[in-house]
């Protein structure tokens, strides 16, 4: 058993995207390609001799072998300590919660979130910083550059370390603990809750159904719903994790949640229905019969969270990320607390929730989350869900409308053209910057752009700016459409279309989103000549 350097050649393709590097199975098996981004990781965030670091990943295809190559590099590497979820698992908001309960020095998440997996699926890996959360830019750029000139890597010949039992082994000097992935997390969750109401709730007969999807948080559901809650049996469907999730694809989203969709919207009906992703940091959540946005969820969280004891005392302030709903800036606007408009990304709010400005953060892609760790967190919604379910003893879609009355239904959808040749989708947005000029004042039936922009970030804690985060088309009576290039997917390019309608008349809230937001639909595709210029009529997911 000795440290192994090994020489290598860099990889010119290993820019960390949105959230970490994300790529097919087959390109991580490249040899040295893990190792090359492993290693540069190491080598830019300078950690001392000794450290500890958190390792863990979502179970999909490849994850258990990409674990033992980091734990042994790990070790090659002078850390002093590995903490690693039993069988290689640890949800994202899990492994977040584990590196700031144990002060570590950081981790190594491996997952490709919501994108589905096997062998010929995707497979990701990404640094969390000490404090829970993703590296920051400056972080992900130095990994970057340094893979760039990567000319070795540092190994620990010894066999595989066994995963499958709680408890600590060595790799050279380095102790390597084996923990129970879900307790620390369920007992984070017990602090911040009131399971007493939601065990009530529960037991009065009120139905839930939530679908794991056959990914992460199976275990977690059923040890913290079905254990600790008093769900019945069954409550938790698609609940055993799969390397490759089941052949499905573990996004919570109207389209690929459908086994729950069905549920929901069928005859007998449960109260109340929610899904998360495959790492378990996003989720979804439906009343019987009824939808809620993600911009809707955010703004209701935190409308409601002086329910709830973790947040009685109210919010420092929310964050949302800009093609987000602006449903959460009147909320904040009402509570007096300032709501901050950041790019795509959890990474953003990492800044703000360290300084302490703001308490609940969310996104329109289904990620919602607080202060309580630095990723977003999935069953962490549930529960609060599930909280003010208890609390206020009405129906999710009671709930929902009441908060329209209040403060305005801010129409909400979004349409994603998946797989597009890159240069078609760059040309829609390079189109799109050229028109800004004859756009501003113009009208369009109903709708007059007042100003379109691409936007850009200054980070109001440490200054750094993050330009061209999106393209936005900003209406005169405040509606919008936002037009963005994914950065996570893997395939080709991915454009994506949000729009927004802010409508204060309560007779006009019953109306289907897709129904009030034609117009604006109509002039989103006017505007960027999506369909000549990508050939496509009709977009992938409409969510
Ligand atoms: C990941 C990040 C989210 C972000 C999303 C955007 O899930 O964790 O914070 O909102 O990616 O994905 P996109 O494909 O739109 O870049
Ligand atoms: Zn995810």
């Amino acid at each position: 058993m000795s440290i192994r350097t090994v020489s290598t050649q860099p990889f010119t393709d290993q820019k960390p995207g949105t959230s970490g590097l994300r790529k097919r199975v087959p390109a991580f098996q490249v040899p040295n390609y893990l190792e090359n981004f492993v290693q540069s990781i190491f080598d830019s965030i300078s950690a001392p001799t000794g450290a500890t670091l958190v390792v863990g990943g979502d179970g999909r295809y490849y994850n258990r072998e990409a674990i033992q190559i980091i734990l042994k590099m790990a070790a090659a590497n002078g850390f002093g300590k590995v903490l690693v979820g039993r069988g290689g698992i640890l949800s994202t908001p899990a492994a977040s919660c584990v590196i700031r309960k144990y002060a570590t020095f950081g981790g190594i998440i491996l997952s490709a979130s919501h994108n589905p997996g096997g062998p010929d699926g995707d497979f990701g890996i990404k640094y969390n910083s000490s404090n829970g959360g993703p590296a920051t830019e400056t972080v992900t750029e130095a990994i970057f550059a340094k893979s760039k000139t990567i000319s070795s890597y540092k190994t620990f010949d010894a066999a595989d370390v066994a995963l499958d039992t709680l408890g600590s082994s060595t790799l050279g000097t380095m102790q390597v603990e084996v923990i129970d992935p879900v307790n620390d997390y369920a007992e984070l969750m017990e602090s911040l809750f009131d399971f007493p109401a939601i065990r009530a709730l529960l037991a009065s007969g009120f139905r839930i159904k939530f679908d794991a999807m056959h990914a992460v948080n199976g275990p977690y559901a059923q040890a913290i719903l079905e254990g600790r809650l008093g769900a019945v049996a069954g409550s938790v469907m698609n609940g055993v994790p799969l390397e490759d999730f089941g052949g499905g694809h573990p996004d919570p989203n109207l389209t690929y949640a459908h086994d729950l969709v069905e549920i929901m919207y069928g005859d007998g009906a449960p109260d109340f229905g929610a899904a998360s992703d495959g790492d378990g940091d996003r989720n979804m959540i439906l009343g019987n019969h009824f939808f809620v946005t993600p911009s809707d969820s955010l703004a209701l969280l935190a409308a409601n969270a002086t329910l709830i004891p973790g947040y009685k005392n109210g919010l420092a302030g929310v964050a949302r990320s800009m093609p987000t709903s602006a449903a959460a800036d009147r909320v904040a606007a009402a509570l007096n607390i300032p709501c901050f408009e950041t790019p795509t990304g959890w990474k953003f709010f990492g800044n703000l929730m360290d300084a302490g400005r703001v308490t609940l953060c969310g996104e329109e892609s289904f990620g919602t989350g607080s202060s309580h760790v630095r990723e977003k967190d999935g069953l962490w919604a549930v529960l609060f869900w599930l909280n003010i379910l208890a609390a206020r003893k009405q129906s999710v879609e009671a709930i929902v409308r009441e908060h329209w009355a209040k403060y305005g239904r801010n129409f909400y959808s979004r349409y994603d053209y998946e797989g597009l040749p890159t240069e078609a989708a760059n040309g829609v947005m390079s189109h799109l910057r050229d028109s800004f000029a004859t756009l501003t004042g113009k009208a369009f039936g109903n709708y007059t752009v007042a100003t379109c922009d691409d936007f850009s970030y200054t980070d109001p804690v440490d200054g750094s700016v993050s330009t061209k985060q999106g393209i936005r088309i900003l209406f005169a009576d405040g509606s919008r459409i936002i037009f963005r290039l994914s950065g996570t997917g893997t395939e080709g390019a991915t454009l994506r279309v949000y729009l927004e309608a802010y409508e204060a008349d309560v007779s006009r809230h019953g109306l289907d989103a897709q129904e009030a937001l034609k117009e604006l639909i109509g002039i989103a595709l006017q505007l960027s000549e999506l369909k000549t210029r990508t050939g496509r009529e009709q977009p992938t997911v409409i969510t």
